[in-house]
């Protein structure tokens, strides 16, 4: 890593910043418009027990790093009781804690802590599925047919003569049929059940009332236990189009880019979130639901985030965009304008548990997806992942920072087949299957694995972690003003201070040369933000608009940092402020 001068004069103080402003945060109304919020992975965040494995006490012990990162919140994945057939996707009890994570206490405890160091918690909820081992499921498989409880979940008979063919042709995202043929009580074949992901998440029907009034009762739940909102699963899933009809195709359905399917995005599922938001409106602090919804477009994403749904959807057209100048602008302006009419902030994320981290995707060529299994070019990869990350955090709106690309990590493409646990990579012609890579635990400190993921050195992580990663821990990055941690948490600071930045619907674009985005954002109070982004492989010379603020890269030795031009590397982004 090189150096970025712009670190060392820098004109806020990052932890005084950050400090303050989480305080306010705490206090502030519609603090989810403009709000950083940062996804723990629990499984591979930190693992305070040493059984390999992250777990609650470990993200509470850790909670101060994402203070000092700045963040105002913290969103979990899945930590409830399950066989881990997805990595905790497949809740067999909603109410109740697993325990390779910890207890109910344990979770009750972190929230507490959260909340004293200003740092909101968001919980997940995954009400497309349950676990096949969830009590209602068992007891619908061991009552046979009849039993009310199947009419919770899809259980139809097969096609042929002796219902040996799945009831459609509907194909799980993980790969093969959306279907599996139960057995009877009496050791016959018996009915299939639909299960959109793995057969090990069967779906529920959610035209049942008892569904419905189960998911009222969990979010009072864990709003109860005091989190500030859920991050929901499959939010596009829940309702399918009556009569379950055919698609027509035997395309395995991938989550990115799914276009109007009977199983996605039905106008059904907006009755659910309405109801939902009622709920969390009962609550005080604003408490919040931020939709899943992988939808053909980002107009139908805004649906999800009308006045009287949820408040939030992730915008995953802006995590597919490759490193490309149009595309960028393109998906920038689609989703702004997208957002306008529902009044909704725009959210943008990079990264997430699902996808090749983004320092990895932009070390590949463009057009490979979003599941990769090569390493491309790191250092190009990380400088281009450094530059985006500075775009992102200068867009209007929510941001989400996913565990580990404050440090710059790269996915772990050369992990043995012995060690993965994906369900997608074992079940043919499905979502590719590489989403272990994203997940390997991340480098605390110190130089032998799991670098301080678990308390003993030598001790076990349940992914391997590269060698190299040594360099790449917080204790490595911390004081280093060159480090991607440390440019985070300028940034994350800048971002809270600047009255340009945040949430405020104020971009405007700015001439530039081919291959280079630039705008600026305008303050009520008349400050202004200038972000310029170099995309291409060459530097380029623009006249200096103002003050520079944070460079993701050293700007080049001969482009005078004050003088009337700036020489702007390649794959950088530049902050200046103006007034
Ligand atoms: C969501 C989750 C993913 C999971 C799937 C099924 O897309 O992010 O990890 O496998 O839902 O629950």
């Amino acid at each position: 890593m090189t150096q970025h001068p712009a670190t060392t004069d820098r004109p806020v103080d990052a932890t005084a910043g950050a400090a303050d402003a989480t305080a306010g945060a705490a206090r502030r109304a519609d603090w989810w418009r403009d709000a950083v919020i940062y996804q723990v992975y629990p499984r591979s965040f930190a693992d305070a027990n040493g059984d390999g494995m992250g777990d609650l006490p470990g993200v509470r012990a850790r909670l101060p790093h994402l203070r000092d990162l700045g963040v105002d919140a913290v969103w979990l994945s899945p930590f409830y009781a399950s066989p881990q057939a997805d990595a905790g996707y497949d809740v067999a009890d909603y109410r109740a804690v697993d325990p390779m994570f910890g207890t109910l206490t344990d979770a009750t405890d972190l929230i507490r802590d959260a909340h004293a160091l200003g740092l909101r918690i968001i919980v997940d909820l995954v009400p497309n599925h349950s676990s096949d081992r969830h009590e209602w499921f068992r007891r619908a498989l061991d009552e046979g047919p009849g039993s009310p409880l199947r009419e919770r979940y899809h259980f139809r008979p097969g096609q042929g003569a002796d219902g040996e063919l799945p009831p459609n042709d509907w194909e799980s995202v993980f790969g093969g049929p959306a279907w599996t043929r139960t057995t009877d009580p009496d050791g016959t074949p018996g009915d299939w059940y639909l299960h959109l992901f793995a057969p090990e998440q069967p779906d529920f029907n959610w035209e049942n009332r008892a569904v419905a009034d189960e998911f009222r009762s969990v979010l009072r739940f864990w709003l109860d236990q005091g989190v500030d909102g859920f991050r929901i699963d499959v939010a596009h899933g829940l309702v399918k189009a009556p009569g379950l009809p055919d698609l027509g195709t035997h395309d395995p359905m991938k989550l990115l880019g799914t276009g109007a399917t009977p199983c996605f995005d039905q106008d059904g599922v907006h009755a659910i979130y309405r109801e939902w938001r009622r709920i969390l409106d009962e609550y005080p602090g604003e408490r919040i639901g931020v939709a899943e919804a992988w939808t053909p477009t980002a107009r139908r994403t805004a649906n999800y985030v009308r006045p009287d749904e949820l408040h939030q959807a992730f915008n995953f057209q802006y995590l597919a965009c490759s490193w490309e100048a149009e595309a960028l602008r393109e998906v920038i302006d689609e989703s702004l304008e997208a957002m306008r009419p529902v009044g909704a902030p725009t959210t943008w994320v990079l990264s997430n548990h699902d996808v090749t981290r983004h320092a990895t995707r932009f070390a590949n060529e463009p057009g490979l997806g979003t599941q990769i299994r090569t390493a491309g070019d790191r250092e190009l990869g990380l400088r281009r992942a450094r530059a985006a990350s500075l775009l992102m955090l200068a867009l209007p709106g929510s941001a989400y920072i996913y565990q580990g690309e404050e440090l710059g990590l790269p996915d772990v493409t050369d992990l043995p087949d012995e060690v993965r646990q994906d369900p997608s990579y074992f079940r043919a012609a499905g979502q590719d299957g590489f989403r272990d890579g994203c997940r390997v635990p991340i480098p605390w400190s110190g130089t032998e694995a799991p670098y301080g993921f678990g308390p003993t050195p030598g001790g076990p992580s349940w992914l391997p972690q590269p060698a190299e990663w040594a360099q790449l821990s917080v204790e490595a990055q911390t004081g280093d003003p060159t480090s991607t941690l440390e440019l985070y948490r300028s940034a994350i600071a800048y971002r809270r201070r600047h009255t340009a930045l945040g949430g405020a619907d104020n971009l405007r674009w700015l001439d530039s040369p081919a291959g280079v985005l630039s705008f600026e954002r305008t303050a009520a109070d008349g400050a202004v933000l200038r972000c310029t982004v170099n995309l291409t492989a060459e530097p380029v010379t623009i006249p200096t608009p103002g003050e520079l603020a944070l460079a993701s890269a050293p700007l080049a030795a001969d482009g005078p940092r004050s003088g009337p031009h700036t020489v702007l590397p390649a794959d950088t982004t530049a902050w200046w402020t103006i007034r």
